[in-house]
């Protein structure tokens, strides 16, 4: 057995594309296991920048299976644009790279607009979602309404499962968002033609994962969004509508814990987000904006800026609770080049007690005051290292730092965009 599951522990945007993208060359399998078109995964390779939202990063690889697995929502739409993109560019040549279960949930028009028609209505409180219909399409998997990547191939149950959902939604629609409704005829004539088009990729896939990891295969499990924006474990209601962490994975795609071995959590060497809610070590000032423009720090998915803030390892180790991680891959590092000295939070103070928890409640978040402590920067680049001892002494120290703070070892550290730009210190497999 020979599992691997990578996922971010931050707020998402930890640079996790670029990692899976750098493992899956030992993989065999990649499967994406939650959230949607929500995340986006920004590769490189060979100066060529590629964006998925949606196929697993996987896909640059020939002769790897990757997976939309049952728990993930899929928008059709944008899985064919990547078709299309990656197929012009000259990747995703055979259809047989790409499986989607047949029971993952699938995106409808009604989950874009009440998603976007609800955080319009919010206004000043909305969450900042990416407005892709995540949630909304959680919703209706909950409530037994969903429809599924399978019913796309069955015409006269696909009608039946949409008018039924349709009747309740087209209400929401025009009375509550005002917009008009929207038509059964043609929102059944657009998902069958989806279907047609997406028929060579739709299975069952469960099965299948379970035989690869029966037979030996390295089975990569990606992760999307951070560990904060679990629905369950993160900053709530500020957080995306699935759960992101690692034990999601076997939920996700239909195997049990026993077949996971090892966990490896993505940690950015600093920290962003997207969206609202709360962000104890933000800076809101002229550092955070180098960090943002040094890190290219712009939503994939929505092109936000991100607001940037320094590494929170009360963040860190709430992910390494979570998760059971069993290493890091800390990216970006070299991003904090030329800053001196630079802070990592170690514990929060809430009322005058010292806590090294994430308060459950989003306003005791909103009140915490981080505690730091500082480490000496570094001012050579790191972009030419190939190895953990090229680099410079303080770079080493920040690295040994966080592996102190999370009781965990960094098994990757990565110093730049590019694939080659990646110090690999320990077998993914
Ligand atoms: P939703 O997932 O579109 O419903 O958005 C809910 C929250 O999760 C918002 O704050 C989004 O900005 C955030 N979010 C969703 N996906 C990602 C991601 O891949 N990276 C970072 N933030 C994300």
């Amino acid at each position: 057995m020979s599992t691997l599951v990578i996922l971010g522990t931050q707020w998402g945007d930890e640079g996790k594309g670029k990692i899976v993208d750098l493992l899956t060359s030992r993989a065999d399998v990649v499967v994406r296991f939650q959230g949607g078109a929500n995340a986006g995964h920004t590769l490189k390779v060979a100066g060529e920048q590629i964006i998925v939202h949606l196929i697993p990063s996987g896909i640059l690889y020939p002769g790897i299976t990757n997976i939309i697995a049952n728990g993930v929502v899929m928008d059709p739409a944008v899985i064919l644009e990547e078709k299309n993109e990656l197929r012009s560019r000259g990747h995703f040549l055979q259809d047989s790279q790409l499986l989607i279960s047949e029971k993952a949930q699938v995106i409808m028009p009604y989950h874009k607009l009440i998603d976007l028609g609800r955080e319009e209505l919010l206004g000043s409180s909305k969450i900042g979602t990416t407005g892709r219909g995540i949630g909304p399409a959680y919703e209706d998997k909950a409530a037994r309404i969903g429809i599924r990547a399978g019913d796309l191939l069955r015409p006269d149950w696909l009608r039946k499962r949409i008018a039924a959902a349709l009747d309740e939604k087209n209400f929401l629609i025009e009375k509550r968002f005002n917009k008009p409704p929207l038509k059964l005829d043609q929102v059944v004539d657009e998902y069958l033609n989806f279907g047609a088009q997406l028929s060579s990729h739709i299975t069952e896939t469960t099965s299948l994962i379970y035989s690869k990891i029966s037979s030996g295969s390295n089975v990569l499990f990606e992760g999307a969004q951070g560990t904060l924006l679990d629905i369950d474990h993160g900053t709530y209601p500020f957080v995306t509508s699935s759960n992101v962490v690692a034990g999601n994975a076997c939920c996700g795609s239909g195997v049990g814990p026993s077949s996971i071995e090892k966990v490896w959590g993505v940690v950015k060497a600093y920290t962003t987000r997207v969206g609202q809610g709360g962000f104890p070590t933000e800076l809101d000032n002229e550092l955070g904006e180098e960090l943002r423009s040094k890190g290219y720090e712009y939503g994939a998915t929505t092109g936000r800026p991100r607001r940037c803030g320094w590494l929170d390892m009360v963040v860190v180790n709430h992910s390494v609770r979570l998760n059971g991680l069993t290493g890091i891959a800390l990216t970006k590092m070299d991003v904090l080049t030329g800053i001196s000295p630079i802070r990592i939070a170690t514990s929060y103070e809430l009322d005058g007690k010292i806590t090294d928890r994430i308060p459950s409640n989003i306003e005791d978040l909103g009140r915490v005051i981080p505690h730091y402590r500082e480490v000496k920067g570094w001012s050579e680049p790191l972009d030419e290292c190939r190895s953990f001892d090229d680099l410079p002494k303080n770079a080493r120290d920040f690295v040994e730092t966080v592996e102190h703070l999370s009781g965990t070892p960094v098994t990757l550290v990565s110093i730049g965009p590019g694939r080659e730009q990646s110090i690999l210190r320990k077998p993914p497999f």
